[in-house]
């Protein structure tokens, strides 16, 4: 496939809908890890937009529950399951996954979840580093592509099988700025 832009028409996931679902989740989060500290472990690049905006969700859900806190930690790996391609590869830990997790609460902050390889690697990487506990919260979920069973804490939105970009998502490195998820299609 050739990069092309997303048509307007092809917008699967609107900005607003995407904010609102992730205040959600925000709120979620906090709940269940209030008073305990919690790393955010994000899956780069992919996560990023997602990472950052479900931080501050966590953060405004403190807000409004004054007294109570979630003592939140960034840490990031990055991980290689595409090469310029919309075919899977084998998965690669590229940098991240340090000590620093060990004894910990993890949440990885997933962009999506495909076959879920790249979830399955992840697990495997971290249980050598005895975290207290291992969460997942992915944005999209693409269930119809599972090859191997992973086990999902928070999903923002199940989506039908279809390669999707924006925010944070790409093709080839492009369009990962969208503030919104489109459906890339050739023109
Ligand atoms: P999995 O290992 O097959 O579950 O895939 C996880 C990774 O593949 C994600 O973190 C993405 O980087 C990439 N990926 C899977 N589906 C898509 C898609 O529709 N658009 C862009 N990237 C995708």
């Amino acid at each position: 496939m050739s990069a092309t832009k997303p048509l307007s028409e092809s917008v699967l996931i609107s900005e607003s809908r995407l904010q609102s679902r992730i205040q959600e989740l925000g709120a979620q989060i906090f709940t269940d890890y209030e008073d305990q500290e919690l790393v955010l472990l994000g899956v780069l690049r992919g996560s990023v937009l997602f990472f950052a905006d479900l931080a501050r969700a966590i953060f405004r859900a403190q807000l409004a529950d004054q007294g109570r806190e979630v003592a939140l930690r960034f840490e990031f790996v990055q991980l290689v399951s595409y090469h310029n391609s919309t075919k899977p590869s084998a998965v690669q830990l590229i940098r991240g996954g340090s000590d620093y997790l060990k004894q910990r609460h993890i949440l990885i902050v997933e962009d999506i979840v495909d076959t879920g390889r790249t979830l399955e690697f992840l697990h495997e990487h971290l249980e050598v580093l005895n975290p207290k506990t291992v969460k997942v919260c992915t944005l999209l979920d693409k269930p119809v592509q599972r090859e191997v069973s992973v086990a999902i804490d928070y999903i923002g939105f199940e989506i039908p099988d279809a390669f999707v970009v924006g925010y944070g998502l790409d093709y080839a490195q492009q369009y990962r700025n969208l503030p919104y998820i489109a459906v890339l299609e050739s023109t």
